[in-house]
C-alpha cells in the first residue's frame, strides 16, 4: 500500500470522530467492554498502544466489536507492524517515522499515521506521500499555536495531534483547518478501567464526541 493510499485511509479514519482514544490495556478482560463503551459513546476509531503484554490480544478482541475501527499504536519495529496487522489492526500509529517502519507498512498493507514534530520531519513524510500525519508529542512540541504556524507553508498536510490533549484544550486544536481529529487517553482513564465503570467511559466518549456537534 503506497503512502498516498495509506493517507487516504487514515483521512477516512480520522474523520470518523473528533477524538481517537489512546488506550493502554493492562487486562485482556477489559478489552471488549472498553471498546463497546467507547463505540457506544460515539468514538469508533480506537488506538491500542503496543505497550502491554496483552495489547495484541486486546486488538484481536476489540476488532470483533461492531462499529469499531481498531488500530495499533506505539509501532516501533517492522515486527510490530506485522503483528498488528495479523491481530486485525485496521491502521497503525507510530510516535515518529523510520524508513523500516514505513517500508513495513507498505509491505503489510497497514495504513499508517506516522509521527512528526518538526517542519523537516513533516516535509520528509510529505515527500514520501504522507499527507495525514500524527503530531507528537503535541503539547510539548508547541501545541496548537505551532500547528497553526505549520499550516501556513504546509496547508496540504493534515494532522492528528496527540500527547497532553484533554477535553480542556482539544478545541484549541480542532478549531484549526489542518486538524482532522485529536488523540488522547483521557477518555479511557485507568481508574474507570480498574473499576469496570463502562458507563463512565461511555459518558467521557460522548462528551468528547460532542466537541464537534
Ligand atoms: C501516547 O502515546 O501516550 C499518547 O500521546 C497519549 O497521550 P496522552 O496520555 O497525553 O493523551
Amino acid at each position: 500500500m503506497t503512502p498516498a493510499e495509506q493517507s487516504l485511509m487514515a483521512l477516512e479514519i480520522c474523520r470518523l470522530a473528533p477524538v481517537i482514544p489512546v488506550i493502554v490495556v493492562e487486562e485482556l478482560a477489559y478489552a471488549r467492554p472498553l471498546a463497546e463503551a467507547l463505540v457506544a459513546g460515539g468514538l469508533p476509531a480506537l488506538e491500542v498502544t503496543l505497550r502491554t503484554p496483552v495489547a495484541l490480544d486486546a486488538i484481536r478482541a476489540m476488532a470483533e466489536v461492531p462499529g469499531g475501527v481498531v488500530g495499533a499504536g506505539t509501532l516501533l519495529t517492522p515486527a510490530d507492524v506485522k503483528a498488528a496487522k495479523a491481530a486485525g489492526a485496521k491502521f497503525g500509529v507510530s510516535p515518529g517515522a523510520t524508513d523500516r517502519i514505513l517500508d513495513a507498512c507498505a509491505e503489510w498493507d497497514l495504513p499508517l499515521l506516522p509521527g512528526a514534530a518538526t517542519a523537516t520531519e513533516i516535509m520528509v513524510l510529505l515527500e514520501k506521500g504522507y499527507t495525514v500525519q500524527k503530531f507528537f508529542p503535541a503539547e510539548q512540541a508547541g501545541g496548537a499555536a505551532y500547528l497553526k504556524s505549520i499550516g501556513a507553508p504546509l496547508p496540504q498536510v493534515k494532522f492528528c495531534p496527540t500527547g497532553g490533549i484533554s477535553l480542556k484544550n482539544a478545541m484549541d486544536y480542532l478549531s484549526l483547518g489542518n486538524i482532522l481529529c485529536v488523540g488522547g487517553s483521557w477518555v479511557a482513564p485507568k481508574a474507570a478501567l480498574a473499576k469496570g465503570d463502562w458507563a463512565e467511559v461511555t459518558r467521557l466518549a460522548a462528551e468528547a464526541k460532542g466537541l464537534r456537534g
